[in-house]
């Protein structure tokens, strides 16, 4: 079978962006290919966290990928700080990485800017991590949304460099990228991504949120004068709209605009909130069912963290024999 791997930072509270563009597919996916998921702490503390939230968001996060459908029996869903592969072959990595590549990430660029007082080093090579995180597991696909494309691509490249010294050591991997729902933007500033840090509460649908709200985040969803449901590109709002109830309902384009036809926006903001409540409130229930099960999760991320570090040291291993590091004895 083919590898998958996959991951969330375990930050902030997760949006329908995330659902939309990575879990969905996660779980499309699933059956296909030998999958890993991490919930990806050491990344998240490239910027500051408090130790309590930090632990009980990364919980929510692993709870979350098996409500979703995940079975963490059949799929290997572990914390990356439970393996100690991430943080060595990424070291590796680094030193197989240029500063101007790192220098040219757009995600680099837009989280320095908003953090000026904390641009860590980790925020630098935070690329770099998570090129180790996909080799390790010599993963030949991973389905992310459009904004970790360029991070995907220096993993392919750091791959190629590292390959042509040293022979077939990792496979190249390839992103998968939804057809719908891979860049879902904002409900106020439609130009813009939804993300977890927006600080207007009614731009990003969470998870979490109970069904009035997302009704309503939805009502008062920034759209145009306009009241024609269209796709189209001078359209952002609606164009968005349709996106996001489309991916929820596998309706395509046309279908959506005969089925609003002459109606106007009112009933197709309400129409949208409705599918999406439709597919998060069986998702919250199961949340609310497993964070019950201490004990299973509990034993599912023991296992998991171990059969992570049993995969990922057979290529660490190998890459350390390659580099020329001496065995121990
Ligand atoms: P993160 O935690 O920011 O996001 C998790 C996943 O959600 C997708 N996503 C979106 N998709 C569509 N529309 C949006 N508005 C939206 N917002 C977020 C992201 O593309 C991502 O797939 N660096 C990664 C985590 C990571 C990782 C990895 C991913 C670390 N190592 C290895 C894949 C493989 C990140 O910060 O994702």
């Amino acid at each position: 079978k083919k590898v998958l791997f996959s991951g969330m930072q375990a930050t902030g509270s997760l949006t329908l962006g995330n659902y939309l563009g990575a879990l969905k597919n996660w779980v499309s996916l699933n059956e296909e290919y030998e999958c890993f998921y991490g919930v990806m702490d050491l990344h998240s503390i490239t910027v500051r966290q408090n130790p309590a939230e930090f632990r009980q968001k990364a919980r929510a996060l692993y709870i979350l990928y098996v409500a979703a459908g995940l079975d963490p029996e059949k799929n290997c869903i572990y914390y990356q700080s439970h393996v100690s592969g991430h943080a060595e072959l990424s070291w590796i990595l680094s030193c197989f990485t240029y500063m101007g590549e790192l220098n040219r990430m757009t995600q680099f660029k837009d989280k320095s800017a908003k953090h000026a007082d904390n641009v860590n080093a980790g925020l630098f090579t935070y690329p770099v991590l998570m090129a180790a995180d996909i080799l390790l597991y010599q993963a030949d696909v991973v389905p992310v949304g459009v904004d970790q494309k360029q991070h995907l691509e220096i993993t392919r490249d750091i791959a190629e460099r590292f390959n042509s010294v040293y022979g077939n050591v990792f496979t190249i991997p390839e992103p998968y990228i939804g057809k719908k729902g891979a860049k879902v933007m904002s409900l106020q500033e439609p130009a813009k991504k939804m993300s977890k840090s927006d600080e207007n509460p009614n731009a990003s649908v969470f998870l979490m949120d109970d069904p009035d709200t997302i009704i309503r985040k939805f009502k008062r969803a920034v759209t145009d004068s306009d009241s024609e449901v269209r796709y189209s590109e001078e359209k952002q709002g609606i164009s968005n709209l349709m996106e996001i109830y489309s991916s929820a309902t596998g309706k395509s384009y046309n279908e959506i605009e005969k089925e609003f036809d002459g109606r106007g926006y009112g009933d197709f903001k309400v129409a949208v909130g409705e599918a999406v409540v439709s597919i998060l409130k069986p998702l919250q229930d199961r949340v609310a069912e497993l964070t019950k099960d201490k004990v299973y999760i509990d034993s599912m991320i023991k296992m998991n963290g171990e059969k992570a570090q049993y995969f990922s040291n057979k290529t660490l291993r190998k890459v350390q024999k390659k580099v020329g590091f001496t065995e121990k004895i």
